[in-house]
């Protein structure tokens, strides 16, 4: 099987396409190297994924030759994106409508051109809740993303959506929850939590750190991900993917204290706008359709990534 991967030098980009080698893919690979965060991380990663990628384009999906890259994929798995709730507000939204909305489109139309129409799965976000109407939080629910950043993941799902409904194209999107592990990016909690307990540097936390996610490890997001290449489901079809937890910020500061065995320094601030106070997900619709289940616990993982950012990245 054949894969194009769209964001394929990022944090599960790049883990992806490694699961999708190790089990017998051919991944090519298509990154702009955005600047959101460092590039040199992302080199990293393609460094790290090695013989993964067989081929990396470095391109902008709204220029890349992608008819000829659909054309040689069996399947695309779509999870180049702008990331990052905190800063999708005030000028920086055009960039999120870009990378997150347009360039979704630029791609379905690619597959939509083609003639042998390659399975889309697009990686899409708990962030289209918002402040969900009820936990665990179920996909017919009716999402009310409360940051720009969310806004613009339900619009690109809308689009997978409607070019299955119009155009028969078979899309899945996969809305993960809060992921972590290896390769986490340099803005996200984790990362910066474990880098400073290392240093023994203090931690911003924002708000009470009472707010609690349903947090997932990546290497579980990965195996959901290759399941909905191949799975039997519906065109335009959506579906949670969760560590299936409960856990406050304050829980994973306790888990980190113990595993690096010494007091953290805390500091506190206002709490972010645009972050809602509960993730939490069904699970039941991917676990009857992809036979997926998550299978690493919070201290595992925590472990995993810790013993990643202690390599030094
Ligand atoms: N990390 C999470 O907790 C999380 C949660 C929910 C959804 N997601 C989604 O999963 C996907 C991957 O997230 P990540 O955390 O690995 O982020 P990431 O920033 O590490 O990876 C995204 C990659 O996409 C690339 N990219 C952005 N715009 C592009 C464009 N127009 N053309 C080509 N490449 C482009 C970036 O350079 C980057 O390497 C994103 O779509 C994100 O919205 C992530």
């Amino acid at each position: 099987m054949r894969a194009l991967v769209t964001g394929a030098a990022g944090f599960i980009g790049s883990t992806l396409a490694e699961k999708l080698h190790a089990t017998g893919w051919t991944v090519t690979g298509l990154d702009n190297l955005s600047t959101y965060y460092d590039p040199k991380f992302k080199q990293r990663n393609i460094r790290s994924a090695g013989d993964a990628i067989t081929r990396f384009v470095e391109a902008d999906i709204r220029s890349a030759p992608l008819d000829d890259l659909v054309a040689d994929a069996d399947v695309v798995f779509h999870l180049a994106g702008q990331p990052g709730v905190r800063k999708s507000w005030g000028d920086s939204f055009a960039d999120y409508v870009d990378a997150n909305i347009s360039a979704t489109q630029v791609l379905l139309e690619s597959v939509h051109r083609s003639s042998s129409r390659p399975r889309v799965v697009y990686a899409s976000s708990s962030s289209v809740y918002g402040d969900a109407e009820a936990y665990p939080t179920r996909e017919d629910l009716e999402p009310r993303p409360r940051s720009p950043y969310g806004v613009t993941k339900l619009a690109a799902e809308h689009l997978c959506r409607l070019y299955a409904a119009n155009h028969g194209l078979s899309t899945v999107s996969l809305r993960f929850f809060t992921v972590y592990g290896p390769r986490q990016r340099p803005d996200m909690a984790f990362t910066r939590f474990l880098s400073a307990a290392l240093e023994g540097d203090p931690i911003s936390v924002y708000g009470t750190g009472e707010q609690t996610r349903d947090f997932t490890f990546v290497d579980d997001i990965v195996e959901a991900v290759a399941r909905a290449a191949t799975a039997e489901v519906s065109p335009g079809s959506v579906y949670n993917v969760s560590g299936g937890g409960s856990h406050s910020v304050n829980d994973v500061l306790d888990v980190i204290e113990k595993l690096v065995n010494r007091p953290l320094d805390v500091r506190r601030s206002a709490p972010a706008v645009g972050d809602v106070q509960r993730t939490s997900a069904d699970t039941s619709a991917i676990a009857r359709d992809l036979d997926w289940r998550a299978s690493t616990d919070l201290t595992a993982g925590l472990a995993a990534q810790l013993e990643w950012v202690r390599r030094g990245r």
